[in-house]
């Protein structure tokens, strides 16, 4: 890679996401300099010591963004977590929008979400759609990766099925193109150290749709015990997640998640994956078999 090209910022670089995002470019785009934003640089110093340069920098601290985005050509914004209060995420990426943008920076790549306009039903789908309107009405070129559901998730739920016999929710019929965190990062990193200048969404999801009914029979294929699919409606499934111990909150949010995949919002099928990084993803079935002690 030439030294002429500008740095590769990502934001969020101590998160799941952000950090291999970042391992990933050390390893495909060697010679580009690569800029962590993070709260905690403590945190960073295994990247550090390969050559990134770590800044400190919270999204909720807007006037001292500006210094943390300097020099950056190109930027992942990485979705915070900050879900507790509605609308504080979208200012917050907003805030990052506006200093990548006054930094003079020319392309922003954002991790959005599956079908994230006004017809979706998930809770958190406004944050989304609000950041993607905020970044195309800035004018900069930009890629946003509408990742799906990652299927590391299912490694939370799926014991408990193997466990009980039933795996019990509210998605119904409705099937999801659950994609890998690795290949929402190889995706991501593809796209920032790309010479992409244009304005993109791109649908970011795994090789097929899965069922419900899919994932039982391959949860009793890899265990050798009987699972079921017992399909509920989203109060009752919201119920059965607070009584297994999710925070009420987490569950409410979770159940729109099945109301927006029992509706078929989250089964769209895309090839970006296998485009921008020249690897087919991941499917959650060879992803369950490499996790097969995870499922009890
Ligand atoms: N597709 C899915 O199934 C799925 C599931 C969970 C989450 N997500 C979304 O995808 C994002 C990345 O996933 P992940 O697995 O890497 O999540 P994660 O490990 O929980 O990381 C949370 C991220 O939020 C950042 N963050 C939180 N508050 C911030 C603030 N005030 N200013 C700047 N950054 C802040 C953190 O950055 P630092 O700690 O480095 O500052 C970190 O990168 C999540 O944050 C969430 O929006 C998607």
């Amino acid at each position: 890679m030439s030294n002429t090209q500008g740095a590769l910022l990502v934001t969020g670089a101590s998160g799941h996401l952000g950090h291999r995002v970042i391992e990933l470019l050390l390893e495909n785009a060697p010679g580009r300099q690569v800029i962590a934003l993070t709260r905690s640089p403590s945190k960073l110093a295994d990247l550090a010591s390969r050559g990134v340069e770590v800044r400190a920098a919270d999204f909720d601290q807007a006037d001292t963004l500006a210094a943390a985005f300097a020099d950056a050509e190109r930027v992942l914004i990485v979705s915070t977590d900050a879900l507790e209060r509605p609308g504080h995420r979208l200012q917050q990426h907003r805030s990052a929008l506006k200093a990548a943008r006054a930094a003079g920076a020319k392309h922003v790549v954002y991790t959005s979400l599956t079908t994230p306009g006004p017809e979706s039903l998930v809770s958190l789908a406004p944050d989304h759609w609000g950041t993607e309107e905020s970044i195309r009405e800035s004018g900069l070129g930009h890629t946003l990766l509408r990742n799906n559901m990652y299927t590391d998730y299912l490694l939370f739920a799926l014991p408990h099925a193997v466990q009980t016999g039933k795996l019990v929710n509210a998605y119904g019929a409705g099937a999801i193109s659950y994609v890998t965190r690795e290949d929402c990062a190889r995706i991501a990193a593809a796209a920032l150290s790309s010479e992409f200048s244009g304005k993109r969404a791109l649908d970011v999801t795994g090789p097929a749709a899965v069922t419900q009914a899919e994932l039982a029979a391959w949860c009793t294929e890899l265990t050798g015990r009987k699972v079921e699919y017992l399909a509920v409606d989203a109060a009752s499934a919201t119920q059965g997640m607070i009584a297994g111990g999710l925070p009420a909150p987490v569950a409410e949010l979770m159940a729109t998640f099945m109301l927006s995949g029992a509706k078929g919002q989250l089964s769209v099928v895309s090839p970006a994956v296998q485009e921008l990084t020249g690897k087919a993803p991941g499917s959650v079935r060879d992803h369950l078999a490499a996790n097969r002690a995870a499922l009890g």
